[in-house]
């Protein structure tokens, strides 16, 4: 499967293709847009998600509720586009806008306009800027909707946000009540408090966001080759996401300080399956899927756009200069954590694909049932 995304924060809008959906699978705009809503909510975003309702129009590889096989194209307007018409033309304009030359350091600014030689530095945040990350979630919904056919659930919770720590429960329903997505309601007043401070300072926040996958097949990924190995490649697709920093699979940095003893998880057997009696390694081993939940946890740094701005300098004269200021997020974790499974989403589907097929969702389903009965019972005789 591949993932493409277009489109400007301020243009007429977001375009998703996802290429190699096998066909057969059921998918409404409908379904696309809970997941839509979801990455607009939050304590701590902008002005922005006050202005858009993100709803999804399905442009191609779907007709009648289910996908034919074709490219899965998604548009998502934004309905900021109005005010934005003059400064985002495509067309040339006789009287162009004021150009951007204030650069926020921690942001692309200075080093797209390097790269691509622009002199108004509006021309790398329309594609720099985390409104993009609709189009993912548009996407990583189809994935998702791949993933349920065959019974595996992606789920995402925040552990932290500055120094407000939770461990996650993935209590689904309290963690979607809570405006930071944090199951513990004293942790997440604590949360709400620490966003309100540091916007109250002209300030920002990260934290990190823990991700989780349930119902997993073994055997998803490869361990031949360096690029087939999952647990790269769901590294690479989530620290693509805009502000994503850091990442570890299971307990990662925890066990990095303890003995093998106490880190890996014993193999057991019950019923004639295997069994393990807990799962530091996060459901990854030889970079491949073992069939345990999959968890991994993303660390996003605090937003680069400061009402305080840092001191900077202007990309055209290089004269000293306090950054740019444009209406921004005071902290995205909970929307980060809604992007971030789409993103583990796809490649998980796109793994699924690899590994039994991807024409039709029917011939994906037998391939699974019958690698299920290869894997079950296990014969202990032997
Ligand atoms: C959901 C989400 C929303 C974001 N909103 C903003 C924002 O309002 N202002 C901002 O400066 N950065 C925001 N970011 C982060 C920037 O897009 C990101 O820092 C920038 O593209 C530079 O990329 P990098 O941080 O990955 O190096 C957001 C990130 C995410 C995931």
């Amino acid at each position: 499967m591949r993932l493409l995304t277009a489109g400007e924060s301020h243009g007429r809008g977001l375009v998703t293709v996802v290429d190699g959906v096998p066909a057969g699978l059921a998918l409404t705009a409908a379904e696309i847009d809970v997941d839509l809503r979801r990455r607009q909510l939050g304590y701590g975003r902008g002005a922005r998600q006050r202005i858009e309702r993100d709803a999804v129009v399905i442009l191609g590889g779907v007709r009648h509720g289910r996908t034919t096989g074709a490219p899965v194209a998604l548009q998502v307007a934004n309905r900021d586009a109005v005010s934005w018409e003059r400064v985002m033309s495509p067309e040339p304009v006789a009287d162009p806008p004021a150009a951007v030359t204030r650069l926020r350091p921690g942001h692309a600014d200075l080093a797209g306009a390097l790269k691509y030689g622009h002199e108004d530095v509006r021309d790398v945040i329309e594609r720099s800027s985390a409104r993009e990350t609709a189009a993912r979630v548009a996407g990583g919904a189809v994935a998702k909707a791949l993933l349920r056919v065959v019974g595996m659930e992606v789920w995402s919770e925040t552990r932290s946000i500055g120094e407000v720590e939770c461990e996650p429960t993935f209590d689904e329903a309290a963690v979607e009540a809570s405006e930071v997505r944090c199951a513990d309601p004293a942790k997440s007043a604590a949360m709400i408090a620490a966003i309100a401070a540091a916007r109250d300072a002209g300030d920002t926040l990260g934290g990190v966001v823990a991700l989780r996958v349930s119902g997993v097949i073994p055997g998803l990924g490869a361990v031949g080759q360096w690029d087939r190995r999952l647990d790269g490649r769901i590294a690479q697709a989530l620290l693509s996401i805009q502000s994503a920093k850091g990442l570890q699979v299971g307990d990662a940095f925890a066990a990095a300080r303890e003995r093998g003893s106490a880190v890996h998880d014993p193999i057991g057997v019950r019923d004639g399956r295997f069994v393990r009696e807990r799962n530091r390694a996060g459901g990854l081993e030889g970079g491949m899927t073992n069939g345990e939940d999959l968890r991994t946890d993303v660390a996003f740094k605090p937003i680069s756009t400061l009402m305080r701005p840092l001191p900077s300098a202007d990309l055209r004269t290089g004269a000293p200069s306090p950054a740019h200021v444009e209406r921004s997020d005071v902290c995205v974790v909970p929307a980060a954590g809604v992007v971030a499974e789409a993103m583990l989403a796809f490649v998980l589907a796109d793994a699924l694909c690899e590994k039994f097929g991807c024409d039709t969702v029917d011939d994906l389903c037998a391939s699974v049932e019958r690698y299920r009965t290869r894997l079950a019972p296990i014969d202990l005789r032997r």
